[in-house]
């Protein structure tokens, strides 16, 4: 089994290589790859650098070239890059930019490919399946260029998607990873907790985002990690905030509507709540639910009286609803 693993992170290798390639050597690839990633900002280093790349729109011509360069179907096809119908061979990635995923060391795992277009209907972007080398609640993009900057800053930065990720590095941020689609999990956080104790969500201004940044603050929380979030307007994303505007801008937006996760929270909920006492109940509730996941009991006590201050609610009360949760919890 070590030696299938180690055909399939070389197969991947080699697909790294061709996409690349293809990318910066074929006409189409320049026309159409290339053209597509410079429209989006991203510099000619910052290119190489992610091992950006495009697979031609044709049924296999990854596959051919290949399996005629030595590689072997089978691991062609246990990672996913090749499908086997039959007789017949097809390439997963047509027509799409190339993103490779990395391990925390280096290796390639696997791949996002996004289409051209702004297609409603298409799905926007196609990923590597899970394999014996790519299991994606394990993996975070960016890790393998973030690890050091992570360490030395101690903080975290975590973003939806490839693009904010590389085009936050792009303008000299560079302790940012993304769990890329999938859901956080907590094998992903902890990836991040052997390097900081330090988190900062900074999801898409949409609902959506706002909905995965509720998730992620929990989960984070039990790990004892600190999480703040920074929220963004409507509509942007890290991608597009960090492309249009000035690295100190950016730096300086963070800085003044980070949260930590009690006041992000205790905003968002009092927003739906208003004044009906019902809702405000339930508010409350889901604030002390989110601190009964903290382990470390100075912590948790200072969450509490914060939460205390924010919804004006009496200490004595919270504790009895956090002892309440923490006897549900057991
Ligand atoms: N994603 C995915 N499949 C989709 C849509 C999204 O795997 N059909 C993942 C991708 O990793 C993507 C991330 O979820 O980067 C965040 O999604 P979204 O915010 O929709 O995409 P962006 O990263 O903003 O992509 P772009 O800027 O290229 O539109
Ligand atoms: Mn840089
Ligand atoms: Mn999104
Ligand atoms: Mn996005
Ligand atoms: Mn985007």
């Amino acid at each position: 089994l070590a030696n299938e693993k180690e055909s399939m992170y070389l197969v991947s290798e080699y697909a790294k290589k061709y996409h690349e390639e293809i990318l910066w050597e074929s006409p189409q690839g320049k026309a159409i790859g290339l053209t597509y990633f410079k429209e989006r900002g991203f510099t000619t280093e910052t290119i190489k650098k992610f091992g950006l790349g495009y697979a031609l729109d044709e049924w296999s011509a990854f596959t051919d070239t290949a399996l005629k360069e030595g590689y072997n179907l089978t691991y062609l096809e246990k990672t996913g890059l090749t499908i086997v119908k039959g007789e017949k061979r097809f390439d997963r990635f047509k027509g799409r930019v190339m993103f490779p995923i990395h391990s925390m060391s280096g290796r390639v795992l696997g791949f996002g490919g996004r289409i051209l277009t702004n297609d409603k209907k298409a799905a926007k972007y196609l990923n590597s399946p899970e394999s014996d080398i790519y299991h994606k609640s394990k993996v975070l993009y960016g890790l393998y260029y973030a690890k050091q900057a992570i360490a030395k800053e101690d903080n975290c930065y975590l973003v939806e998607g490839y693009t904010d990720v590389i085009q936050m590095h792009q303008a000299g941020i560079h302790n940012v990873v993304s769990s890329s689609g999938t859901a956080l999990t907590a094998e992903q956080i902890r990836l991040i907790n052997r390097l900081t104790k330090n988190i900062t969500i900074l999801y898409d201004g949409d609902a959506a985002g706002i909905r995965a940044s509720l998730r992620g603050v929990d989960l984070i929380l039990e790990q004892d990690m600190n999480v703040r979030v920074c929220t963004f307007p409507e509509g942007e994303d890290p991608d597009s905030f960090a492309k249009n505007n000035a690295l100190e801008d950016v730096l300086a937006y963070f800085e003044n509507n980070v949260k930590d996760f009690i006041s992000y929270k205790a905003s968002l909920l009092m927003e739906v709540a208003k004044n009906d006492p019902i809702k405000k109940a339930e508010v409350i509730n889901d604030m002390m639910s989110s601190i009964s996941r903290v382990s470390d009991r100075i912590k948790q006590e200072l969450y509490l009286r914060e939460t205390s201050r924010i919804m004006d609610i009496s200490e004595d009360v919270l504790f009895a609803t956090l002892a309440q949760l923490q006897n549900k919890n057991i």
